[in-house]
Protein backbone atom coordinates (compact mmCIF):
# COMPACT_ATOMS: atom_id res chain seq x y z
CA UNK A 1 0.00 0.00 0.00
CA UNK A 2 1.38 3.53 -1.06
CA UNK A 3 1.43 5.80 2.15
CA UNK A 4 -0.59 9.19 1.22
CA UNK A 5 -0.03 12.81 3.12
CA UNK A 6 -3.78 14.27 3.78
CA UNK A 7 -3.63 18.05 3.71
CA UNK A 8 -6.17 19.21 6.05
CA UNK A 9 -7.50 22.86 5.77
CA UNK A 10 -8.46 24.05 9.34
CA UNK A 11 -10.79 26.94 6.82
CA UNK A 12 -12.83 24.83 4.31
CA UNK A 13 -12.93 21.68 6.70
CA UNK A 14 -12.12 19.59 4.65
CA UNK A 15 -9.25 17.13 3.15
CA UNK A 16 -8.33 19.23 0.45
CA UNK A 17 -5.30 16.84 -1.46
CA UNK A 18 -4.34 13.43 -0.69
CA UNK A 19 -0.57 13.37 -2.06
CA UNK A 20 1.44 10.24 -2.39
CA UNK A 21 4.72 9.41 -0.59
CA UNK A 22 7.16 9.98 -3.19
CA UNK A 23 9.66 6.72 -2.76
CA UNK A 24 11.99 6.78 -1.95
CA UNK A 25 12.19 10.17 -0.23
CA UNK A 26 14.48 12.90 -1.10
CA UNK A 27 16.78 13.23 1.82
CA UNK A 28 17.07 16.59 2.51
CA UNK A 29 12.93 17.86 0.69
CA UNK A 30 11.75 20.36 3.34
CA UNK A 31 8.45 19.95 4.35
CA UNK A 32 7.51 23.31 2.86
CA UNK A 33 9.17 22.50 -0.28
CA UNK A 34 7.08 19.05 -0.91
CA UNK A 35 3.76 20.51 -0.58
CA UNK A 36 4.48 23.40 -2.81
CA UNK A 37 6.03 21.26 -5.47
CA UNK A 38 2.72 19.39 -4.85
CA UNK A 39 0.64 22.50 -5.78
CA UNK A 40 -0.02 23.73 -1.69
CA UNK A 41 -0.27 27.44 -1.70
CA UNK A 42 2.68 27.76 1.75
CA UNK A 43 3.05 31.37 3.28
CA UNK A 44 6.49 32.22 3.10
CA UNK A 45 8.24 35.57 3.33
CA UNK A 46 11.65 34.70 3.98
CA UNK A 47 12.24 31.65 1.23
CA UNK A 48 12.49 29.12 3.82
CA UNK A 49 15.41 30.61 6.49
CA UNK A 50 13.13 30.13 9.03
CA UNK A 51 12.45 33.67 10.52
CA UNK A 52 9.48 34.73 9.27
CA UNK A 53 7.19 31.79 11.01
CA UNK A 54 4.59 32.21 7.80
CA UNK A 55 4.79 28.13 7.20
CA UNK A 56 3.54 26.80 9.98
CA UNK A 57 1.20 23.76 9.33
CA UNK A 58 0.02 21.87 12.16
CA UNK A 59 -0.54 24.51 14.88
CA UNK A 60 3.49 24.48 15.61
CA UNK A 61 5.72 22.94 12.81
CA UNK A 62 7.98 25.09 10.75
CA UNK A 63 7.61 23.10 7.40
CA UNK A 64 10.69 25.03 5.75
CA UNK A 65 13.10 23.49 9.12
CA UNK A 66 11.54 20.23 8.76
CA UNK A 67 12.28 17.51 6.10
CA UNK A 68 9.44 15.29 4.55
CA UNK A 69 11.13 12.17 5.87
CA UNK A 70 11.16 13.31 9.80
CA UNK A 71 7.89 14.79 9.29
CA UNK A 72 7.02 11.58 8.20
CA UNK A 73 8.51 10.16 11.45
CA UNK A 74 7.29 12.22 13.78
CA UNK A 75 3.52 12.21 12.21
CA UNK A 76 2.76 8.84 11.88
CA UNK A 77 -1.03 9.86 10.57
CA UNK A 78 0.88 11.83 7.90
CA UNK A 79 -1.71 14.61 8.26
CA UNK A 80 -0.81 18.02 7.44
CA UNK A 81 -3.07 20.84 8.63
CA UNK A 82 -2.75 24.26 7.38
CA UNK A 83 -5.13 27.06 9.29
CA UNK A 84 -5.88 29.02 5.92
CA UNK A 85 -7.16 26.50 3.52
S1 LIG B 1 9.24 30.06 5.29
FE1 LIG B 1 9.74 31.58 6.75
S2 LIG B 1 9.87 30.50 8.60
FE2 LIG B 1 9.42 28.97 7.13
Amino acid sequence: MIAVIEIMGLASKSIVKKIPVPSPIPENLSLMNFLISNKITIASSCNGVGSCQKCIVNKSILSCQLTLSNFIKMTPSLRVEISYL
